[in-house]
C-alpha cells in the first residue's frame, strides 16, 4: 500500500492485514507506556478542509502514539477555488517536509487528486472526501464488529454477518466505504433509507436496499449502524417531510432496539443527533458500541500509518 484512499483499492488480504495490525496496536495500548518509537522522526500533516472532531483528534492521537510529529493544518473557510488551493497547499506541505498527509475535504476525489497529482510524493490518507469514501471509518467499524461478533478469532473475517445501515445514505461516505469493506469481508449489508436519501446508482452496489426499517430489523441483524442526518448538506430541503416523520420511520427508538437479537450491536460514526436518528437511551444502552468505535479508530489509524510509513512495513511495497 502506498496510499490509503479508498476501500475499493484494497484486497481482502490488505484489509485483513490492516485489521491484524490494528489488533496488535490495541494490545500495545493497554500497556502502562503507550507510546511506541515506530515513527520517530517523521511528520504527519492533518489537512482538514472540513469540520471534524473525532477523526482529526483520532489521527493526531494515532500519529503521536507512534512518536510521529503532527502538524494540524485547518484549511476550512478558504475561498480560493478548490483545485488551486489544494495544489498550493500540497506544494507547501511538500516543501515543509511532510512524510504523510491525512486529508479531509468536502470534494469527492480530493485525496485521490493529491495522491496522483505529482504535487506531493508522500503517502496520502483519505479522512473523508465529500460523499465518496471514508476508508479508515469503515476499517474501525469492521474492527469493532469483529471484536463483538467474532470474539473467539481475532483473524476472522465477517462472513455470514448481516449488517443494517440506516439513514442518510445519500450524503454518507461512511455508508459507501462500509458497503465495500463489509462485503469484501463476507458480510451481507442492507441499506435502509427514505427513497430521497438513496443515491442514484446505489442499486449497483453489492447490497440490498430497503425503505422499511421495521422490516429490516425483523430479519435479526447482527449489527445496526445508524447514520447522521447530514442537514448541512441538504441545501434546499425536501428530502423528507418533517424531522418528526423521519424519526418515526427511520429513527432507532428504544422500542425498535428491543426487537433486535440479544447479541446485536448498535453503531454510529458520530457526531450523533440524539433524539433524531437515534434515541439517547439506545445510544447509551449496553448494546451500543459507539464509544468503543472511537477507541478502535485510534488503533486502526495507528495501523494504517504503520503500513504506509514504517520502514519494516514498507520493505515489500505494493503500489495501488
Ligand atoms: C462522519 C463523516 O465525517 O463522514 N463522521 C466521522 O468521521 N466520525 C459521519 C458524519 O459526519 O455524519
Amino acid at each position: 500500500m502506498r496510499h490509503f484512499i479508498s476501500i475499493a483499492d484494497l484486497t481482502r488480504e490488505d484489509a485483513l492485514a490492516v485489521l491484524a495490525t490494528a489488533e496488535h496496536m490495541a494490545q500495545t495500548q493497554s500497556r502502562s507506556i503507550r507510546k511506541l518509537p515506530t515513527l520517530v522522526g517523521t511528520t504527519v500533516v492533518n489537512l482538514f478542509f472540513e469540520d471534524s472532531t473525532r477523526t482529526r483528534i483520532s489521527f493526531e492521537a494515532a500519529a503521536k502514539r507512534l512518536s510521529a510529529d503532527v502538524i494540524n493544518f485547518s484549511a476550512k473557510g478558504s475561498s480560493i477555488s478548490k483545485g488551486e488551493s489544494l495544489k498550493d497547499t500540497a506544494l507547501t506541505l511538500q516543501a515543509m517536509g511532510a512524510d504523510a498527509v491525512v486529508v479531509r475535504s468536502a470534494s469527492s476525489g480530493a485525496a485521490h487528486l493529491l495522491a496522483h497529482s505529482g504535487w506531493i510524493d508522500q503517502p496520502i490518507i483519505n479522512a473523508g472526501d465529500g460523499a465518496h469514501e471514508h476508508p479508515t471509518q469503515a476499517m474501525l467499524d469492521a474492527f469493532t464488529m469483529r471484536r463483538h461478533l467474532r470474539p473467539e478469532d481475532p483473524s476472522a473475517d465477517l462472513a455470514g454477518a448481516h449488517v443494517v445501515i440506516v439513514g442518510d445514505v445519500l450524503h454518507s461516505r461512511v455508508a459507501r466505504s462500509n458497503v465495500l469493506l463489509l462485503t469484501l469481508l463476507g458480510a451481507r449489508v442492507t441499506l435502509v433509507a427514505p427513497p430521497a436519501l438513496v443515491p442514484v446508482g446505489a442499486s449497483a452496489w453489492p447490497c440490498e436496499i430497503s425503505y422499511d426499517l421495521d422490516a429490516a430489523l425483523a430479519t435479526g441483524p447482527d449489527a445496526v449502524m445508524m447514520l447522521r442526518v447530514q442537514s448541512e448538506r441538504m441545501v434546499g430541503g425536501g428530502f423528507f417531510p418533517t424531522a418528526g416523520e423521519y424519526s418515526r420511520r427511520y429513527g432507532l427508538s428504544a422500542a425498535r432496539a428491543q426487537t433486535l437479537p440479544d447479541h446485536a450491536i448498535v453503531m454510529h460514526p458520530g457526531p450523533m443527533n440524539r433524539g433524531f436518528e437515534i434515541d439517547g437511551s439506545v445510544a447509551d444502552s449496553p448494546r451500543s458500541v459507539i464509544v468503543e468505535q472511537v477507541a478502535s479508530g485510534v488503533f486502526v489509524r495507528m495501523a494504517v500509518l504503520y503500513h504506509l510509513l514504517a520502514t519494516d512495513a514498507r520493505e515489500a511495497p505494493r503500489d495501488h
